[in-house]
C-alpha cells in the first residue's frame, strides 16, 4: 500500500517523535533536544538524543538515525505501513484508503501482460510447428538463423482468423481480454466473434522500457499486404511514441564492459535493431514507425549522453534527420546531444551489415557527425545561396534556429560555431587548417642591422605583446581578426609560442571563452609565459581604450597595431598580405573609420 506525501508529513507534524521515543526511551530534555539512554545499545551515559524540532534522533552510539516511523521499524520490528498505521493511531488521524481504482488498474495490468506473454509462447511455438514453415524459409533468407529467433523472442502468428484466439481462450482469457490487449480485433457487428489481429505474420515481441512485455510488431509475409508492418493497437499499456523498440536490452548492453559507446544506436526498424544486435552492436534501438518523439529522445538520453540516429542518404533520409534536429534543439544541455549517422544511398543498417558486413556498419558510425553539423547542412541546403539577400537569409535562419536552443551555454557554443562555419565559407578566407606557425625568425638569421634595430627598440616587443596580450583578454576578436593574427610573424619566442596557441585552440574548438582559452595555454606548457602577460594586463587594457571600450574600438586598434608591426618588420610583400586582410577585414565591418586608418597607415610608410 503506498500513502501520499501529503498524508506522511500531515502524520509527522502531528505527531512528535518524543512522544513515539518516550514510549521506549526515558527521556529529559536537555536545551533544544532530549537525551537518553540508547535503546540499541547497552550504554550507561546517554547519547541518545531525539529533536522534535527538526523530526529525528539520532543515537550516537549506535550512529542510527530517522523519524518516528523508522524508530518504531527498528526497535518494534514493524513492517512500513504497519508503522505508520500505529504513528495515525496516535495522532488520532484515519489510514487513506488505497485508491481502489489504482490498485485494479495495477491488476488488470498484470493480468493484461500474462496474456500478452502467453501470446509470445504462442508465436514462438508456431514458428517451429509445421504451419512456420514458409515463415522460417522467409527468416533465412534473411539471415535469421533459429538461435537468432530465440534470442529475438521471434515468432510467427498463424495465417487464421481463431487460432491465438483458441489457443488464449482455452487457458481461460475472456475475449474482452483478449481485445484489450490488442491481440484481438472487435469487430463492428457485435454478433460476431472477435478474431486475431495478427495473421500470417512474423512476430516481433516489443517491450516497455521496464522491460515488461506489451506488444508486438508483425512483418507481413506476403508481399501485396496492404501493412507491411502491424503494430499493436495503443492500449492501456502500450503508447507507441513513448517506448522504443529493445530499449531495455540495449541500454543493459551499452552498460556492459568493454562497449565504451557514448550513446545508443537507433535505426528505423525492427530488422535493422536484429541485424545491428547480431554484428555486434546490441546497444540499438528503433521507434515504432514514426519520428522520435520527445519521450524517445528523453529514453535514449537517460541511457547516454550522445546517442547516434542512423538514416539512410537519401533525401528523405535527411529529411527525417532534419526533423530530428528540429525535435532536439529545445532539449539540448551540456550533457544530452545527438549525432548523425548517414547510410549510402538507399540502404538500412540490415542492407549494410548484409553487403559489407559489420566493419562498414562500424565505419559509418565512426563518421557519424554532430548535431551542430546537421543543423548546419540543414540551413545551408533549405535554399540557394547565390545572392547576398540569399546569405543574409542564411544568417537570419541561423539565428533563428539559435534561439530554438533553451540552454543559454549550449546556444552561445552554436552561435560561435554556426558564425564560424559561415564566415569560413561565406566570409573572410579561412587560415588553411593544421598549418603549423613557424617561428620564421629564429630560422633565418637576422641581419646585423635587423639585431641592433630590435635591440634598440624594445618598443617593438612591446607591441608584439600589446598583440598578442589583447587577444588573451578579449578572445572574441579572433572572431574578426584570426586571419590576420595567422599572417603576423612575431619576434620574441613567447610572442610566437602563444600566437600557435592561440591559434590551435581557435582552430579546434572554435570557443572564445576566456578561462577555457587560458587553460588551454596552461596546458601547452606556456603558464609561465601567460602569467607574464597577465601582469602587462592592465597596460594592454588601457592600450585598447579600457575595460568599457567598444568592440570596435578595439578591433581597430588591434589591426593598427598589426599593421605597424610588419610595417617594421616586414617585406613590402608580407605588408601587402596583412593589409589584403584586414581590408577583408574593414570591408565586412565597412566602417569609415578603419578606411581611414589603412589610408593613414600607408601613408605613413610611405612617407
Ligand atoms: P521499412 O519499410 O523501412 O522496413 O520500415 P524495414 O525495416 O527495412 O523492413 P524490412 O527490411 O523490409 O523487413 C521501417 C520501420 O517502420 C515501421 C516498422 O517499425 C519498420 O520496422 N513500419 C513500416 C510500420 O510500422 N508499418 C509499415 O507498414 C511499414
Ligand atoms: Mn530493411
Amino acid at each position: 500500500m503506498k500513502f501520499g506525501e501529503h498524508f506522511l508529513d500531515e502524520l509527522k507534524a502531528r505527531v512528535r517523535v518524543s512522544d513515539v521515543v518516550g514510549k521506549h526511551v526515558k527521556l529529559k530534555r536537555q536545551g533544544r533536544e532530549m537525551a537518553g539512554l540508547s535503546p540499541f545499545t547497552n550504554e550507561k551515559t546517554p547519547s541518545f538524543f531525539v529533536n522534535d524540532e527538526k523530526g529525528f534522533y539520532h543515537c550516537f552510539s549506535s550512529g542510527k538515525h530517522g523519524d518516528s516511523i523508522s524508530f518504531l521499524m527498528e526497535v518494534e520490528g514493524l513492517s512500513f505501513p504497519e508503522a505508520v498505521e500505529r504513528v495515525a493511531s496516535m495522532a488520532g488521524m484515519e489510514m487513506p484508503k488505497a485508491d481502489p481504482e489504482a490498485e485494479k488498474r495495477a491488476e488488470a495490468n498484470k493480468r493484461t501482460i500474462s496474456w500478452i506473454e502467453q501470446a509470445q509462447g504462442f508465436f514462438e511455438k508456431s514458428l517451429q510447428r509445421d504451419m512456420g514453415k514458409e515463415a522460417r524459409a522467409y527468416l533465412k533468407t534473411r539471415g535469421l538463423t533459429g538461435e537468432d529467433c530465440k534470442r529475438f523472442g521471434i515468432g510467427y502468428a498463424p495465417d487464421r482468423f481463431d487460432a491465438l484466439r483458441g489457443e488464449l481462450t482455452q487457458a481461460g482469457a475472456g475475449l474482452d481480454k483478449l481485445v484489450e490487449a490488442g491481440l484481438l480485433i472487435k469487430p463492428d457487428d457485435p454478433s460476431k466473434t472477435p478474431w486475431d489481429r495478427f495473421r500470417h505474420r512474423i512476430m516481433f515481441p516489443i517491450s516497455d522500457p521496464r522491460g515488461r512485455l506489451i506488444a508486438f510488431g508483425g512483418r507481413a509475409l506476403k508481399k501485396d499486404e496492404k501493412a507491411k508492418y502491424l503494430n499493436s493497437p495503443e492500449t492501456n499499456l502500450f503508447h507507441k511514441g513513448k517506448l522504443l523498440y529493445r530499449y531495455p536490452e540495449a541500454r543493459k548492453a551499452l552498460h556492459a564492459p568493454g562497449v565504451g559507446a557514448r550513446g545508443l544506436i537507433v535505426a528505423e526498424g525492427y530488422m535493422d535493431v536484429i541485424a545491428l544486435a547480431k554484428a555486434g552492436f546490441a546497444h540499438s534501438v528503433a521507434p515504432l514507425g514514426t519520428a522520435l518523439t520527445e519521450e524517445q529522445l528523453a529514453l535514449l538520453w537517460r541511457a547516454g549522453p550522445e546517442p547516434i540516429l542512423c538514416f539512410d542518404g537519401d533525401k528523405a533520409g535527411l529529411r527525417a534527420a532534419f526533423r530530428s534536429v528540429e525535435r532536439a534543439l529545445p532539449l539540448l544541455t551540456p550533457g544530452q546531444t545527438l549525432r548523425f549517422a548517414l547510410l549510402p544511398d538507399g540502404q538500412d543498417p540490415d542492407d549494410l551489415i548484409r553487403e559489407k558486413g559489420p566493419s562498414a556498419m562500424g565505419e559509418v558510425l565512426e563518421r557519424s557527425v554532430p548535431l551542430v553539423d546537421m543543423l548546419w547542412r540543414r540551413e545551408v541546403e533549405a535554399e540557394r545561396l547565390d545572392t547576398p539577400e540569399a546569405k543574409a537569409g542564411l544568417k537570419d535562419r541561423i539565428f533563428a534556429a539559435l534561439r530554438e536552443i533553451k540552454h543559454t551555454g549550449v546556444q552561445e557554443q552554436y552561435k560561435t560555431a554556426l558564425l564560424a562555419k559561415f564566415d569560413a565559407e561565406f566570409g573572410r578566407p579561412q587560415w588553411k587548417p593544421n598549418a603549423k606557425i613557424k617561428p620564421q625568425a629564429f630560422k633565418q638569421k637576422a641581419s646585423q642591422a635587423q639585431i641592433k634595430k630590435m635591440q634598440a627598440g624594445s618598443l617593438h616587443a612591446a607591441r608584439e605583446k600589446r598583440i598578442i596580450g589583447a587577444i588573451l583578454e578579449w578572445p572574441n576578436m579572433l572572431e574578426q581578426v584570426d586571419q590576420t593574427l595567422f599572417g603576423l610573424e612575431f619576434h620574441t619566442l613567447e610572442c610566437v609560442k602563444l600566437q600557435n596557441s592561440l591559434l590551435n585552440y581557435w582552430q579546434d574548438t572554435i570557443s572564445v571563452d576566456k578561462r577555457a582559452l587560458h587553460a588551454h595555454i596552461e596546458e601547452d606548457g606556456l603558464g609561465a609565459v601567460l602569467k607574464n602577460f597577465k601582469r602587462d594586463r592592465n597596460l594592454v587594457v588601457s592600450g585598447f581604450g579600457g575595460v568599457d571600450a567598444e568592440y570596435k574600438l578595439r578591433i581597430r586598434t588591434w589591426l593598427a597595431e598589426a599593421l605597424a608591426l610588419e610595417g617594421n618588420t616586414r617585406g613590402a610583400r608580407a605588408r601587402k598580405d596583412t593589409r589584403g586582410r584586414v581590408a577583408d577585414t574593414i570591408r565586412s565591418e565597412n566602417t569609415d573609420a578603419l578606411q581611414r586608418l589603412m589610408r593613414s597607415s600607408r601613408e605613413e610608410r610611405n612617407s
